[in-house]
């Protein structure tokens, strides 16, 4: 499927059918979580779903609205670097792309209220711990006659800014750059909350990716390796094969809003 067919098509799935996903299958997602591993970050199969919902009923997810699927995969993280989150992230969307090509669905479930000592027991996953867990398995059916309602999503003049934040891009230039598709189906990438605090500074010869976040609205870095992987594939369908450069400089800060350098991307 093309990229940005699957990005305008993708949505987070929290009902699956109760049926368990068969071994072969489970073999591949295996083998896809070993070769993603990395020093910073690793991704673990949990078949056993029953017993993690369970445990975390009424407390894993947002607000503890547990998602309920037949198997789980954990990503730990070692959280002392942040290029470790975003990279972790990044990774994470690449799995969940093979997941689909497999017609499986899946939701990120966030684990940052649950006890550390907790998770250690459930996962067992010796050092570190796991930041977040995946619900897998195969979407229940819909109901036709319910029109659902989709994540709404900011507009492209919203995320996209000429030359520094604030400043609006002009839509006939993004045209004649040929960027206006990849930022039109970019935004609908996953996001913590939904919050899409991704922001994206337009210069001659490169794109400046920044993430916006306030003291209300935390920093999510898990956020900006979710975009940042799908910015890359969906730049790839029009010629541009570049990859992110990770950059390290001070926030910008604009009225009372903080936005933290990512990286940039040549283009
Ligand atoms: C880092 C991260 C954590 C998330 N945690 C949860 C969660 O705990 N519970 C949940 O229902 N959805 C969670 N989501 C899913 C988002 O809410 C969802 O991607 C967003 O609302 C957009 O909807 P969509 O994926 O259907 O387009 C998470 C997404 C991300 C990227």
């Amino acid at each position: 499927m093309l990229m940005n067919n699957f990005l305008r098509n993708r949505k987070s799935i929290r009902d699956f059918k109760n049926r368990k996903i068969g071994k072969n299958v489970l073999d591949q997602i295996r083998e896809c979580c070993d070769q993603m591993e990395d020093e910073g970050y690793r991704f673990n199969l949990f078949e056993d779903g029953e017993k993690i919902f369970k445990s975390l009923e009424g407390i894993g997810g947002y607000a503890g609205v547990m998602i309920k699927s037949p198997h789980y995969v954990g990503i730990n993280i070692d959280d002392s670097k942040e290029e470790n989150i975003i990279y972790g992230a990044y990774s994470m969307e690449y799995l969940i792309t093979e997941l689909t090509k497999l017609g499986l669905g899946s939701c990120w479930i966030s684990l940052t209220d649950i006890d550390s000592d907790l998770r250690k027991e459930l996962f067992s996953t010796g050092e570190g711990n796991v930041n977040y867990l995946l619900a897998i398995g195969y979407p229940a059916a819909k109901n036709p006659f319910v029109t659902e309602a989709g994540s709404c999503r900011f507009g492209i003049e919203d995320i996209v800014y000429n030359g520094e934040i604030g400043k609006p891009i002009d839509m006939d230039q993004l045209e004649q750059r040929g960027l206006d598709d990849l930022f039109y189906y970019i935004r609908f990438a996953p996001s913590f909350h939904n919050r899409q605090p991704w922001r994206f500074v337009l210069e001659d010869d490169k794109v400046v990716l920044l993430l916006a976040y306030s003291r209300e609205e935390g920093l999510s870095l898990a956020d900006a390796g979710i975009i940042m992987y799908y910015f890359e594939n969906l730049a790839m369908t029009i010629g541009i094969t570049g990859k992110w450069t990770l950059i390290d400089r001070a926030d910008y800060e604009d009225g009372g809003i903080s936005y933290k350098y990512i990286g940039e991307l040549k283009i």
